[in-house]
């Protein structure tokens, strides 16, 4: 059953940066500063509807602009529009989608993502919040590109982009 808004053309994608140990975030908050990936993550998600989970929200502190903003939550906030759930975020969207966090956004985005793009940052930092195991009978690596790194990266990365096959 597709639970994607109307538009032939939508589609779903995960964004999520992922250190070496599978590790995404620390005490509410990114475990690293890469100002790189920021931009990409930008350049990825423009345009569409971002969905994240409440925690995240609350790292973020207000709405990415030029982007609808969607947050998963079984509370009622203020100054963004949410919803009860992952579904429900995915029928309330209109056009293209990118699930950015947290943990259970990505664990439940499995089942409805048609691209997962990762930043493969180059350590292993401690943190205790993980990326679920990407299944490859579901899921192909397609790409994969060095990162120009800054020199305000704390760590060196890659992009890589897998797509869906079942
Ligand atoms: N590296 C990355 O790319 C990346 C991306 C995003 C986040 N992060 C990091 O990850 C951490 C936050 O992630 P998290 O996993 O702890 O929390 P989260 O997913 O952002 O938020 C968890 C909350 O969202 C709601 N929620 C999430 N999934 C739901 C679902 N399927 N159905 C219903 N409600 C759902 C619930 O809110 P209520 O309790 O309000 O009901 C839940 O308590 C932070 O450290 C953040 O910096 C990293």
């Amino acid at each position: 059953m597709s639970l994607r808004g109307e538009g032939a053309a939508a589609s779903i994608i995960m964004v999520a940066a992922v250190a070496r140990n599978g590790v995404i975030g620390r005490d509410g908050d990114l475990p690293w500063r890469i100002p790189s990936d920021l931009k990409h993550f930008k350049a990825l998600t423009l345009g569409r509807t971002v969905v994240m989970g409440r925690r995240t929200w609350e790292e973020l502190g207000k709405p990415l602009p030029r982007r609808r903003n969607l947050v998963v939550t079984s509370r009622t906030i203020e100054g963004v529009e949410t919803v009860p759930s992952l579904p429900a975020a995915l029928a309330a969207a209109r056009g293209p989608v990118a699930l950015i966090g947290g943990h259970a956004i990505y664990a439940e985005g499995m089942d409805h993502a048609d691209e997962i793009h990762l930043t493969r940052v180059d350590g292993a930092p401690n943190g205790d919040t993980v990326f679920p195991a990407i299944d490859p009978a579901r899921f192909r690596r397609v790409a994969t590109v060095p990162g120009e790194r800054g020199p305000r990266d704390e760590y060196g990365f890659q992009f890589e982009t897998y797509v869906r096959l079942s």
